[in-house]
């Protein structure tokens, strides 16, 4: 599968079909048996395969885990600062701080709250926010949308559009609320059992898909 230069691609798929196992082999948190993964990032290719999790975020990927993954005790600020580990982005922590403070205005009035007293919905953005500190190019979201309201939903997969326009990102987004994310996704792929069953070109294509049909609306 591919994700191209500013795309927001959807990862359909049910429970346990394999999105955040894939994600977390980009990630280098699980190693893939076989296959190759990799980025061009201005220019360069690189594999991913074989390299750590940090020098992966050097490269340019970020990650949303799945769950959000938060530091409960810590507050929205130092959450945030968490994220600008990666090298180059350490020197523009306070100014990628303030950036992220503008994108999501809740979390800048709730800068000293401490994270594991913030409600579902904030601390999604704090999680999306967090992956934002590390400048990513290209940035894995793994299910934005659990827990939250339908709402919050909604308005969480429009930040994400928000945020990739802003920022000109790619984006590869696993998502089970199949309706919300193609109303953002420019094109998706559904995974069943760890295989790519299908690649939809469009959200048309994906709405009339009948593995679609069948996983997600029982038809
Ligand atoms: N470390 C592991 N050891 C054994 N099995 C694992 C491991 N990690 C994942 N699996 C299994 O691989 C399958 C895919 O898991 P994965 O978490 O990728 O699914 P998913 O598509 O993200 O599901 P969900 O939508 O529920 O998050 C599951 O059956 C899971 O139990
Ligand atoms: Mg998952």
């Amino acid at each position: 599968m591919t994700v191209a230069d500013s795309e927001i691609v959807a990862l359909l798929g049910t429970n346990g079909n394999g999105k955040s196992t894939l994600m977390k082999c980009i990630m280098g948190m699980v190693r893939p048996t076989s296959g190759s993964i990799r980025v061009i990032i201005d220019g360069k290719e690189f594999e991913l395969v074989g390299k750590t999790t940090e020098a992966i975020v050097e490269l340019g990927v970020g990650f949303v885990p799945e769950g959000r993954r938060l530091f409960p005790r810590l507050t929205v600020t130092e959450n945030l600062l968490m994220g600008a580990f990666k090298k180059s982005a350490r020197p523009k922590k306070d100014r990628n701080l303030e950036f992220c403070f503008e994108i999501f205005p809740r979390l800048a009035e709730r800068r000293n709250q401490l994270a594991g007293s913030m409600s579902g919905g904030e601390q999604q953005m704090l999680a999306l926010a967090r992956a934002l500190m590390s400048e990513p190019r290209l940035l894995l979201i793994d299910e934005p949308s659990v827990g939250l309201s339908p709402l919050l939903v909604a308005r969480t997969i429009d930040k994400i559009k928000e945020m990739k326009e802003d920022l000109q990102l790619s984006v590869l987004m696993a998502e089970q609320n199949f309706t919300q994310a193609i109303r953002i996704a420019n094109r998706g792929y559904v995974i069943v059992h760890g295989h790519i069953e299908f690649e939809g070109q469009s959200a048309d294509d994906l709405n009339n898909n009948e593995i679609i049909q069948q996983l997600y609306f029982g038809t």
